[in-house]
């Protein structure tokens, strides 16, 4: 399906998402979407889709007709979006999720075993693995980022919007999904928009490449043309020479802030003994599914640990709640902003200023100005894109949430900060600024423990690092011995000479 972007502006009240912009997506093609966030990438993906009206202009389809007025009649059209957000029912099945809406009128249990059939066959197609009986909100975000990609391959859309797929898959599901949108691309002739920030998944996968800053068109033309560096340049209008911030360790003589000793939560993580020094940054590599997450929920409080202990500044915590390790100084950003963070109906200050009880409110009522300054200060120190603290936190776009996220915990003011996934959605300039960030709270002393399934993203920004595996540690790396395909080979736990040189 060829797709005409012909002229479209989209407001926002006061904020202009999209500024007359036009381009052609051929037929069949895989085409890229890059931007910084809150360029208005999602906003165009949402336009075709018709989930969202046009202000001005419209979107032309196979050289006929206007904007999609609803996404019932795009999905008549044979055009699928999966949102950057995933929308499913967290209550029901696989199965039902993706037939949701083209139930055949028949009685409930025929129904349910004909979307059962007909879900196993569609996955084997694909072959993704998935339970069609599971029920949604038991499975990982990688999962249901799988189960929103079958729907829209269920409804054998001619065009398929993918907004930010990979965000939550592992390196095995990336590749996948990516066979998969090259077969039907090449075989069926479905058009693809593909979103994303990686911009080696973006370079790899896409033939062409629409490239949007700040709501207006900068540029559409094939991907042979683009390097990493020159995506990089046309999508901030700047050049970003280095992303990661100069290392700068503790000295060997200053004190360890965390540390675990034993810790174990059968069946996610066994026998954890890891330590984080004040003003070090230390990183946890490994899979996902490989326990990491785990250790910070338990290490937090939010998960009961089995056997094992944890001490922070020396002295050792026993069982505790996530509101007693804020008051022993720590802070965690979790994985997934929509349903760990955020309060998405509530304002941007109201967000920030829900964990920062103690020292905003004295007296148990806000102190306004006081809190306004703070959070203005962190909207500002992470770049927010937004109209005003007060805006609500469902209207910003994907990588700006998560810099709410990021601001609500840091302007508690912790001494330890566990991160995971802390840059997920989040383009490249931000990236860069929250490296810093990072470093800055190293540097004033704060101890930083991170997970990231970007190993480049540790070994970037990460005094030492530990390597797990299946629930278990495997290694350590200290500073000089930090190797990014060396970690990746053990973390895979491929054989290569020094893996599992810790034991
Ligand atoms: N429903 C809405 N109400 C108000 N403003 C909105 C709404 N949706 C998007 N915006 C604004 O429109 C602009 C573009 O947002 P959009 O979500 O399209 O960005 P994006 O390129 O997808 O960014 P990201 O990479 O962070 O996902 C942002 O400034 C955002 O705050
Ligand atoms: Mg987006």
């Amino acid at each position: 399906m060829q797709i005409v972007v012909d002229d479209v502006s989209k407001h926002f009240g006061g904020t202009i998402a999209l500024q007359n912009v036009s381009f052609v997506v051929r037929s069949g093609s895989i085409h890229g979407l890059v931007g910084e966030n809150g360029a208005g990438k999602s906003t165009l993906g949402r336009l075709i889709g018709g989930i969202l009206q046009p202000s001005g202009g419209r979107v032309i389809y196979d050289g006929v007709g206007a904007t999609a007025s609803s996404p019932r009649e795009a999905i008549d059209r044979g055009i699928a979006v999966v949102q950057q957000e995933l929308v499913l029912c967290q209550e029901l099945t696989v199965a039902d999720n993706v037939y949701l809406g083209r139930e055949r009128a028949t009685l409930g249990f025929l129904r349910d075993s004909a979307n059962l059939r007909n879900f196993d066959e569609l996955r084997d197609q694909f072959g993704f693995h998935l339970d069609g009986r599971a029920i949604v909100a038991s499975l990982s975000i990688a999962d249901q980022q799988q189960v929103e990609i079958l729907k829209a391959l269920s409804r054998n859309a001619r065009l398929i919007v993918l907004d930010e797929p990979t965000s939550s898959l592992t390196p095995t599901e990336i590749e996948r999904l990516h066979a998969v949108v090259k077969r039907l691309a090449k075989d069926r002739g479905t058009t693809f928009i593909y979103v994303s920030h990686f911009i080696d998944h973006i370079l790899t996968i896409c033939d062409t490449l629409t490239i949007l800053r700040n709501g207006t068109h900068v540029q559409t033309g094939p991907t042979d043309d683009q390097s990493a560096e020159s995506l990089v340049s046309a999508m901030l209008g700047r050049e970003l020479s280095d992303i990661y911030p100069p290392k700068k360790p503790p000295s060997a003589a200053s004190a360890v802030k965390l540390s675990t000793h034993g810790l174990t939560r059968k069946p996610a993580f066994e026998d954890i003994n890891i330590h984080v020094k004040a003003g070090e940054i230390v990183g946890i590599a490994g899979l996902v599914g490989s326990g990491r997450t785990e250790v910070l929920r338990c290490i937090f409080g939010a998960d009961a640990s089995q056997r094992g202990a944890l001490a922070i500044d020396g002295s050792p915590v026993g069982r505790h709640s996530p509101i007693m390790a804020i008051h022993h100084g720590l802070a965690m950003v979790p994985e997934s902003r929509r349903t760990q963070g955020l309060f998405l109906d509530h304002s941007i200050a109201e967000n920030i200023a829900l964990v920062n009880f103690g020292e905003l409110r004295p007296f148990g009522f806000i102190n306004r100005t006081k809190e306004g300054e703070k959070i203005r200060k962190w909207a500002d120190s992470l770049n927010m894109k937004c109209p005003s603290t007060e805006a609500l936190v469902s209207s910003l776009s994907g990588g700006n949430q998560q810099k709410v996220l990021f601001a609500k915990w840091l302007a508690a003011n912790p001494s330890i900060v566990l991160l995971d996934e802390p840059t997920r959605g989040v383009d490249i300039g931000a990236k860069s600024e929250i490296y810093n960030l990072v470093a800055g709270l190293a540097e004033r002393g704060i101890a930083v423990l991170i997970v990231s399934s970007e190993l480049e993203e540790l070994v970037g920004l990460c005094h030492r690092i530990y390597i797990m595996r299946e629930g278990r540690l495997i290694g350590e790396r200290s500073l000089d011995e930090i190797e990014i395909g060396e970690i990746l080979h053990a973390s895979l736990g491929v054989s290569e000479s020094r893996s599992n040189s810790n034991g």
